[in-house]
């Protein structure tokens, strides 16, 4: 479980607030979904949560314990994070990517190798793969590898930032797919910011609506369509009717 309270984050010496008191539960098994527009304090929310970030103020927890009172170390294991714009190293081969964690916690080789063969085939790539670097591979397969990445260490929590972003739309939502079949398997906690309606609506079991720091709404898909809590949240999803109507019989299929 993650749970944040009253969490603030200010840059500038306080000029200037990138998250405003927010208050997000996210249970064991669930996909919330962030959704906001640019700069609105996603990443920043994120990034707090294993510490990329220190907050200014206010309380995070995961799996019940103050993530400031935990060695950093234990607390990454235990949070796979995929970065915004992928974010792979360049001179490092997609397997030593995908295993980077496991290297830096002295796993051996071996063991290493069988974790990026067992990821590979998790997120639908073919083996060859292992021994390529990133530059080798298309946009869309890397988000894949920084996926693979992320759930390398069997993180209990996943932090996945804008994970199929920049992609084209028949590829996003295979990979949306994708990520609901694997979700399925593997249950686990959590959150996934995306600025896309239409990929929240697919993924999400609960939304979170930011907008300029703060949460304006939490609640189930339903609820934020037909309910919207803020004049902000009903302007964001009254998108073109068509584009909710396709969503509402896809999801009824
Ligand atoms: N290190 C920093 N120093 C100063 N301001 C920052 C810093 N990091 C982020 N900000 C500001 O905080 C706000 C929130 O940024 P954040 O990256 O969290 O937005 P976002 O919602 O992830 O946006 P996007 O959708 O474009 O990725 C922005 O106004 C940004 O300029
Ligand atoms: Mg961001």
């Amino acid at each position: 479980m993650i749970r944040m309270q009253q969490v603030s984050k200010t840059f500038d010496h306080g000029q200037t607030f990138a998250v405003q008191e927010v208050n997000l539960e996210v249970a064991d098994g669930e996909t919330l979904v962030l959704l906001g527009t640019s700069g609105c304090g996603k990443t920043t929310t994120l990034k707090m949560i294993n510490r990329l970030v220190e907050p200014s103020s206010g309380i995070i927890e995961v799996d019940g314990r103050n993530v400031m009172d935990c060695p950093l170390q234990k607390l990454r294991r235990n949070i796979g994070y995929a970065f915004q714009g992928v974010g792979l190293f360049p001179h490092f081969t997609v397997g030593e990517n995908i295993t980077i964690g496991l290297r830096l916690d002295g796993r051996p080789k071996k063991e290493r190798l069988a974790r990026a063969r067992e990821m590979l085939a998790l997120v639908a790539l073919e083996e060859e793969f292992i021994d390529r670097y990133p530059h080798q591979l298309s946009g869309g397969q890397q988000q894949r590898v920084g996926v693979a990445r992320a759930l390398a260490g069997a993180p209990k929590n996943l932090l996945m930032d804008e994970p199929f972003g920049a992609l084209d739309a028949i590829t996003r939502d295979t990979l949306q797919k994708e990520y609901l079949k694997l979700q399925r398997e593997l249950n686990k906690t959590v959150i996934f910011v995306t600025h896309d309606i239409i990929e929240a609506l697919t993924v999400a079991d609960r939304i979170a609506v930011m907008h300029a720091g703060r949460i304006e709404q939490v609640g189930s898909k339903t609820e934020i369509l037909q309910q919207p809590a803020t004049d902000f949240v009903r302007h964001l999803f009254a998108k073109p009717a068509e584009q909710l109507r396709d969503y509402w019989e896809a999801m009824h299929e």
